[in-house]
């Protein structure tokens, strides 16, 4: 296989034009009827993005009223739908008075009588990450010289991820402020290193490491704990300790805090119940964006993961143990020992990324860019150089990957890649053979297209409800929003996608965010409920004075990231 015959854009092309030949011929057979209710995609490039709301909720049997796209600075939603602050930037939530941080992305919600085997949706554990902080806001800083330590220690306190305990209490969310189980993993918290790389050369042998960083999306396991992912941890400490780094958050001005850069990009797992939290060296290391646990027909434990950088691959990795529904203890360490496995999508097969057996390809330097792998250890650190000498399809940044609960199929959201001339991405479905995620060999296709024809751009976190409809957040970056070729939808947004019937793949608008931010981590509470964060508002402003969003408090206020509930009747069970 070529490196051209292995070029995602070449396949993404050839994917697109047999999605339009395939639609061309249902068409044909199917009669005139089909064609007014064909799906969004590449044959609508002409279609007007929204139609009519009440037309478009009663043809596909919506819940809601689709919205227009917007440019206000609030939460736009349907009718009867309305959203309530949870947690937002800078509010005291632990009993030690600990603050949270800024641009909250994934969430994930623990019942508080979970591990009793309960279901609560009036009370439990919100884990939220906090990604990365805006400087202006965080630390006020101004942008000129170098952060003085107590502007880098704020910053520090603001980024990672929380822990929050939330009860219901007449019908509102109330933080509460004096749990035990209230939580900041942050900046300068030590987290354990764990599985094959802790304790070895290529991490200095820390078993142990200062602070967590670059937090992005995440995923829930099965076994009831949260699995938070490191993604852009090269603005902070570099990219690795081979190179000479100018890391942008300029956090090296506090030159007796500088940690190496090899002990941020992995998985880590945490307990919010007990507050233990590992980092999962075995996972791999690479901007990881989002895991998706899946249990194999044998019983063991696969993780879906993206790496959203330009050009770089899709990955999964199969525990080496079988998943004990019957014992939580026994899943607790289950991701420390199994194989990472990189997508071949030109042949459809799954490519272990090991040293055994590949010594000579990733024992050369000029195949693994520069770095010199001589163990497993160093394989999974520098996991992106490995799995692209390995053969791996490089791709368009993929984003958050979810399993479709019905039939197994793995959705990934690949955001855009303008130096591909992919300026609105896309959503695959990857198939695994015989239904089964321990399979090495798969098939793929095309769900839908972002661009004019379909109302949306840059897909990113995806959730799907218990009706098996694909939910989807946008985030065209604050550079590009609003301006050029990403001015038809609005601020960044929610859509909701069936994934079966005649609407199979068309995108319904269901929210619009304030100006600025992106919305990130859906998650469903019951039937009534989606918790969402929305992070980076105001992100464009120029100086304090020149604020570009106000959200949530209006007026003069400076914008503060943060959580809501939207509720509302989403008949989504
Ligand atoms: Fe932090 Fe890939 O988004
Ligand atoms: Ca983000
Ligand atoms: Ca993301
Ligand atoms: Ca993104």
């Amino acid at each position: 296989m070529t490196e051209q015959q292995n070029n995602w854009k070449q396949l993404i092309q050839e994917k697109v034009s047999r999605r339009n030949f395939l639609r061309g011929m249902s068409v044909m057979g199917a009669g005139a009827a089909a064609a007014v209710a064909l799906p969004a995609g590449v044959l609508q490039a002409a279609a007007p993005a929204l139609v009519a709301a009440a037309a478009a909720k009663a043809q596909a049997g919506l819940a809601f009223s689709p919205i227009a796209p917007s440019t206000t600075d609030d939460i736009v939603l349907p009718e009867g739908f309305s959203y309530q602050i949870i947690i937002k930037r800078g509010d005291v939530f632990t009993k030690d008075g600990k603050t949270f941080g800024d641009n909250a992305d994934w969430t994930g919600w623990f019942p508080i009588d979970m591990l009793e085997g309960g279901s609560s949706t009036e009370e439990g554990l919100l884990v939220v990450n906090n990604e990365y902080v805006n400087s202006l806001l965080v630390s006020n800083y101004s942008g000129e010289g170098d952060k003085t330590v107590d502007q880098i220690n704020a910053e520090k306190n603001a980024i990672g991820f929380a822990v929050v305990h939330l009860r219901k209490v007449d019908g509102l969310w109330t933080v509460v402020t004096d749990s035990d189980y209230g939580r900041r993993f942050d900046g300068r918290t030590p987290i354990a290193l764990s599985g094959p790389v802790a304790g070895t050369t290529v991490v200095g042998g820390a078993t142990e490491v200062i602070g967590t960083l670059g937090n992005c999306s995440g995923g829930m396991t099965p076994w009831m704990t949260g699995l938070s992912c490191e993604e852009n941890y090269q603005d902070y400490y570099g990219e690795d300790s081979l190179n000479e780094q100018n890391p942008a958050q300029g956090w090296q001005a506090d030159a007796a805090n500088v940690q190496p850069p090899e002990h941020f990009g992995w998985v880590v797992e945490i307990d919010p119940f007990t507050g233990v939290a590992k980092k999962r060296t075995a996972l791999g290391r690479f901007r990881h964006e989002n895991v998706a646990i899946g249990i194999g027909k044998s019983g063991k434990v696969v993780a879906y993961m993206g790496d959203d950088k330009r050009d770089e691959v899709v990955y999964k990795f199969i525990s080496e143990a079988i998943y004990d529904a019957s014992n939580r203890e026994a899943n607790l360490d289950i991701l420390d020992s199994g194989t990472l496995y990189a997508a071949d999508f030109s042949k459809g097969v799954w490519i272990p990324v090991v040293w055994e057996g590949n010594e000579e390809t990733l024992g050369d330097p000029s195949k693994v860019g520069g770095y010199t792998l001589t163990s497993q250890a160093d394989v999974l650190t520098y996991a992106a150089q490995a799995a692209r000498a390995l053969g791996a399809t490089r791709t368009d940044r993929p984003e958050d990957i979810e399993i479709h609960p019905e039939t197994g199929d793995v959705y990934i959201a690949f955001t855009n890649n303008s130096a591909h001339g992919n300026f609105h991405g896309q959503i695959t479905r990857l198939i695994e053979t015989d239904g089964d995620h321990e399979s090495l060999e798969f098939g793929w296709d095309i769900f839908a297209v972002g661009g004019p024809q379909s109302g949306f751009s840059s897909p990113d976190n995806l959730i799907f409800d218990g009706a098996g409809n694909l939910w989807m957040v946008t985030d065209i970056s604050s550079s590009s929003i609003n301006k050029g070729i990403y001015q038809f939808q609005g601020n960044n947004s929610l859509f909701m996608l069936p994934t079966n019937g005649e609407n199979a793949g068309k995108a319904f608008q269901f929210a619009s965010g304030p100006l600025d931010c992106e919305l990130t981590g859906p998650t469903w509470l019951g039937n009534d409920t989606l918790f969402l964060a929305v992070q980076h508002p105001g992100e464009n402003s120029a100086s304090l004075e020149e604020l570009t969003s106000h959200w949530p408090e209006g007026g003069d206020a400076q914008p503060r990231s943060g959580v809501v509930a939207i509720v509302g009747p989403f008949n989504n069970a």
